[in-house]
C-alpha cells in the first residue's frame, strides 16, 4: 500500500530546477512540488536538459540553460511553463515556446536594486582604479602614499550616459544623482518626466555617446542591441571616456573595446558581463585599467530569494490556470 506521504508526493506537480538556487527557494519548491534538483549544480547540455525535462510540468531554469528552437521542439509535451531565474531572457527562443504552447516567465523586478548596485560599483571601480590599487597592494609593491599614484576621475559633474533606461537604468540614475552626476540616456522612447527626473533624453545612441564621460550599458540583448558598441560607436565617445557594462556581454564587440582601451581612447572599463561566459575574450586579462567582475550583478541573498519567489509565483500561476505575474509569452 502507498503511504500517505508518498501519495502526497505523487500528486504534486513535477518541477525541474536546473541549478542549486537559494535555500528559501529550494525549501518552497520541495514543499509545493515533486522536485528534481540538479544537485551537481553544473549546467546541463542540451541533451541532458531535454532528458531531465521529460515528465516535468514546470522548469525553473537559469541563463545558463539554452532553450533554442531545437531544444524546445524536443521538450516533453508535459512541460507547461519555463520560468527563468533572471531578467535576461535571450537564452530562450520565445517564439518557439509560444508555438509549442509553453508559457515563459522571468523575474524583472527582483534583480533591479542588486544590479544597479553592481553597476555603480563598476562605475566607481573603473573611475577610481580599484582593482589596480588592490593588485598593487596584494603584490606587496606599494611603497606608500604618492601624490600622482593611481590617479582616477571624480564622478561629480561628469556626464553619465545610460544606454537602456529600463528599471535597472533608472535605478542607476537614482544612485548617480547622489553623486551629483549629469544624467543622460538613450532609450527607444523618452521616459515620462516623473520617471526621467531631469535626465536628458537622446533619441539616438550616437547622440548619447557624443556627450558621455562614463557609459553605463544597461540595455537588454536583442537583435538591435547586439554588437552595437563596436569600433564606430566607441570612436564617438570622448577621448578618455569610461565604459561599463552590467547588461549582457554581446552588446559589445570585445576586440573593438580592447583595441580602444589599448589605444588610450577609452581610459578605463568596468565589466560584469561578457560574450561567451565564462570563456571571455583573453584580451581582457591583459588590460591593467579594467575592473572586471564575474557576472555577479544579482549575487546577493535578497535578490536570490526574490528571484526564486517570483519564479515560483509564475509557475504556481500557470499550473493553477492563472496568468503568471511576469510572463514573457
Ligand atoms: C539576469 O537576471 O539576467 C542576471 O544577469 C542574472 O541574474
Amino acid at each position: 500500500m502507498t503511504s500517505p506521504e508518498a501519495c502526497k508526493t505523487l500528486t504534486k506537480p513535477k518541477l525541474l530546477m536546473t541549478r542549486v538556487l537559494s535555500p528559501a527557494t529550494i525549501d518552497r519548491a520541495r514543499r509545493d512540488y515533486d522536485l528534481d534538483l540538479n544537485e551537481a549544480d553544473v549546467p546541463f547540455t542540451p541533451e541532458e536538459l531535454i532528458a531531465r525535462a521529460a515528465g516535468k510540468d514546470a522548469l525553473l531554469v537559469t541563463l545558463a540553460d539554452r532553450f533554442s528552437a531545437d531544444v524546445i521542439a524536443k521538450l516533453d509535451r508535459s512541460v507547461k511553463v519555463i520560468a527563468t531565474y533572471s531578467v535576461g531572457h535571450e537564452h530562450i527562443d520565445l517564439q518557439a515556446a509560444k508555438a509549442r504552447g509553453i508559457r515563459v516567465a522571468y523575474t524583472p523586478d527582483a534583480v533591479t536594486v542588486a544590479t544597479a548596485e553592481i553597476g555603480f560599483l563598476l562605475i566607481l571601480g573603473a573611475a577610481r582604479r580599484a582593482s589596480e590599487g588592490e593588485r598593487l597592494l596584494r603584490a606587496k609593491a606599494w611603497h606608500g602614499w604618492q601624490p600622482m599614484q593611481l590617479i582616477g576621475r571624480r564622478l561629480d559633474g561628469k556626464k553619465l550616459g545610460i544606454y537602456g533606461m529600463g528599471k535597472i537604468g533608472q535605478a542607476i540614475a537614482k544612485r548617480a544623482r547622489g553623486f551629483d552626476m549629469d544624467i543622460h540616456y538613450f532609450n527607444r522612447r523618452p521616459l515620462v518626466a516623473a520617471a526621467a527626473r531631469g535626465a536628458t533624453y537622446h533619441a539616438t545612441l550616437d547622440s548619447l555617446l557624443a556627450v558621455t564621460d562614463i557609459l553605463c550599458i544597461a540595455a537588454p540583448s536583442t537583435p538591435e542591441t547586439r554588437g552595437s558598441i563596436d569600433a564606430a560607436a566607441l570612436a564617438k565617445l570622448k577621448p578618455g571616456a569610461i565604459v561599463t557594462n552590467i547588461a549582457r556581454g554581446d552588446l559589445v564587440v570585445d576586440g573593438d573595446l580592447i583595441a580602444a582601451v589599448k589605444s588610450g581612447h577609452i581610459a578605463h572599463i568596468g565589466l560584469d558581463v561578457y560574450t561567451n561566459e565564462p570563456n571571455i575574450h583573453p584580451g581582457y586579462y591583459d588590460l591593467e585599467n579594467a575592473f572586471l567582475l564575474p557576472h555577479m550583478g544579482t549575487s546577493v541573498i535578497e535578490a536570490r530569494d526574490e528571484m526564486g519567489r517570483d519564479a515560483l509565483d509564475n509557475i504556481d500561476a500557470v499550473l493553477a490556470g492563472r496568468e503568471p505575474p511576469t510572463a514573457l509569452v
